[in-house]
């Protein structure tokens, strides 16, 4: 539908209708509200479009919870991003005036807060997945929108293209996208033609400055913080964020600033590791001038109050799949031009603002326009096996997506579900009875397969334990400048020196019986926000294999037990020894070195865990970070 049509259709302005209490009627997307509500009332899709700040997030569900919406099932906001789940429900509960959890919640792995009469969630694209899959027609929803849609993850990509296929089989629910940098007619083409409302107009103008020269990445913490500095002593009042590609950066930085003796600001780190009441310092008021550095967690969605000034070092860490390795490369990558945009709308959120990028204006101008889709750059195994399990049986052509990888990509998936035995022999469009159960458990198939087949073996209890940490973020940590330390810390967690995960189980019992505390975590380089991650998913996994009908059993998890059960995950990533730290896959032939923080040794390993990355020279380096021994007689069983 054109847009000119919908405005003659409604002339009469709809936000009067809209009751009083709710949002802020202030910001710009309300000119909009008319247009939206009515569009997603006569339509069952809607493309928005409009600037960051104008109010997407935070009034687009309240105006349609008002429009009696949630009459007809829940509002589901899809995040891409734990942290905007929680700060966004919260926000909306507090201008509805509700208590948070009850008419407004949110749903993420690690954390959640809702009711069964929720009628406004905020939730991950992982939650999600779950929730469409146990309910096909989405009958519990009214509508899903899907925030920050440009930034084109891999689950809010099947996500979309699952409630597409409610559509198509009958069911009433509806969907928006929004975006601030969506190339609104492609979408809108692939999906039919479906209407857009574009509204245009920055809450606050901000001004851009260019950096004269280039600089090297090993120079940008240097340079950030000399330019925050010089921005602290020479204006009176703006918070200042920087945006930094990974915490070894942002460390590196805050030390340049502390060095430097900075007074009268308070200097915070913000990346997605710290504990929520970490990350929370940031929205809340400080001593001085907030200066933030961040990774791009603080790209999107999050508005933090008085920001004034950005300075982006325009770079990303960013995990690209290689297929045809079957290794994910962990890189250090200039920005796109919609991460660069959406950077730079950090400032003028609340007032106007100033934007320092740390590259050039030619090198901006020559920066790709969109950053890569993630379904072009992961493996497609649990892709795959989802898609299966839906009972669609081509996965290119049965659910339709807005960019479909390579054949060959696919392909590799295949090949692997095949070789774990979740393919149907007879009919490999079709999922095996095994195959069924994998689908079940939230965790790649390959760490299905182990605990599965652990379960089988008597070992059940720890695999689910194992499958839970390889599902979480990385337990242990080991900054740059620290290395020995943090090696010597976790030294004591080591138990054997026959895999590395059995070791990871055991600094997890270890903090376990430490309650968690975030101090000793801290004293022993142990990731806090990733134990409560394996803690939660570890409940998930063993609520999910009961389900399935299988024991929690234990009775005879020897190591040996375990490192068997843990080779049937991974019968193509089996590893013999060539020497000096290197070793050499027994089917593809590819090498790898073994990474100096593994415990094990050996003539043959599993590759539990296989990363490439970049040398300091920038050439790249396979490398095994997480190993498993192996006998050759444990293979034939
Ligand atoms: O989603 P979009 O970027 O369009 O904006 P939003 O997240 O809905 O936020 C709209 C506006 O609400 C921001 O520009 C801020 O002015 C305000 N806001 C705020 O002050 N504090 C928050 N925690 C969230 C939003
Ligand atoms: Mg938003």
């Amino acid at each position: 539908m054109v847009l000119e049509n919908i405005d003659a259709a409604y002339k009469q302005p709809k936000s009067e209708k809209i009751e009083d209490k709710i949002g802020n009627k202030e910001l710009p997307i309300w000119d909009k509200m008319p247009e939206i509500v009515e569009t997603l009332k006569n339509n069952n899709r809607l493309i928005l479009v409009a600037e960051t700040g104008s109010g997407k997030t935070t009034q687009v569900p309240q105006a349609l919870w008002a429009e009696g919406f949630a009459e007809q099932g829940k509002i589901f906001v899809v995040e891409n991003r734990v942290a905007v789940a929680v700060e966004i429900a919260k926000r909306v509960a507090e201008e509805m005036k509700v208590k948070i959890g009850q008419e407004v919640g949110y749903l993420t792995g690690p954390e959640k807060k809702s009711s069964r009469r929720a009628q406004i969630i905020f939730l991950t694209s992982g939650v999600f997945k779950n929730i469409i899959r146990e309910d096909p027609k989405m009958e519990q929803a009214s509508v899903v929108l899907f925030d920050e849609f440009d930034e084109r993850y891999l689950l809010s990509d099947i996500g979309l293209a699952l409630v597409e296929k409610a559509q198509d089989q009958g069911s009433m629910v509806k969907f928006g996208l929004m975006s601030a940098t969506l190339n609104a007619q492609k979408f809108s083409e692939h999906f039919g033609g479906a209407p857009i409302v574009e509204a245009k107009g920055r809450p606050y103008p901000v001004e851009s400055h260019y950096a004269a020269d280039s600089i090297s990445l090993y120079r940008m913490p240097e340079k950030s913080a000399e330019l925050a500095l010089s921005i602290h002593q020479s204006s009176s009042h703006g918070d200042i964020l920087i945006f930094m590609p990974g915490k070894q950066e942002i460390k590196a930085t805050i030390d340049e600033m502390l060095s430097r003796n900075i007074t009268g600001a308070t200097i915070l780190p913000l990346y997605s590791e710290l504990s929520p009441q970490e990350r929370h310092r940031v929205f809340e008021k400080q001593p001085g001038r907030k200066i933030i550095v961040a990774t791009n967690i603080a790209e999107r969605g999050l508005t933090i109050d008085g920001i004034r000034y950005v300075i982006d070092s325009g770079l990303v860490r960013m995990n690209e799949y290689d297929p045809a390795a079957d290794t994910t490369k962990l890189m250090t990558v200039p920005t796109a031009q919609d991460s660069l945009r959406q950077r730079q709308g950090r400032a003028g959120r609340t007032q106007p603002g100033e934007c320092y990028f740390l590259i050039t204006e030619d090198e901006f101008n020559h920066r790709p326009t969109t950053t890569k889709p993630e379904i072009m750059r992961t493996s497609l195994r649990e892709v795959v096996l989802q898609i299966k399990a839906m009972g669609y049986s081509r996965e290119e052509d049965s659910i339709r997506l807005i960019d479909s990888p390579d054949k060959k990509n696919w392909q590799i998936a295949k090949n692997q579900l095949r070789l774990l035995g979740a393919l149907d022999p007879q009919n490999e469009a079709k999922l095996s009875e095994f195959g069924y159960k994998l689908s079940e458990l939230s965790c790649d198939p390959r760490e299905g397969t182990m605990l599965l087949r652990g379960c089988e073996m008597g070992c059940g209890q720890e695999m689910a334990l194992i499958a839970a940490i390889r599902t979480s973020k990385r337990l242990l940590y080991r900054p740059q400048d620290e290395i020995e330390q943090a090696d010597a810390a976790h030294k004591q967690f080591e138990i054997s020196n026959l895999s590395d995960l059995l070791n990871l189980a055991n600094t997890y019992e270890q903090a376990k019986r430490m309650n968690f505390d975030s101090r000793w975590c801290r004293k022993n380089y142990i990731s806090w926000t990733a134990l409560r991650e394996v803690q939660q998913n570890y409940l998930q996994l063993l609520n999910q294999i009961k389900k399935l009908g299988y024991q929690i059993n234990q009775d005879k998890a020897t190591p040996e037990i375990i490192c068997r059960a843990m080779a049937t995950g991974f019968p193509d990533k089996i590893f013999e020894n060539i020497g000096r730290g290197w070793y050499r896959n027994t089917t593809t032939g590819e090498e790898a070195l073994l990474g100096r923080e593994s415990c094990v040794s050996g003539d043959l390993i599993i590759a539990n865990e296989l990363i490439t990355i970049q040398t300091r020279r920038g050439g790249e380096l396979p490398l095994i970070t997480l190993a498993t021994k192996l006998e050759p007689t444990w293979l034939n069983n």
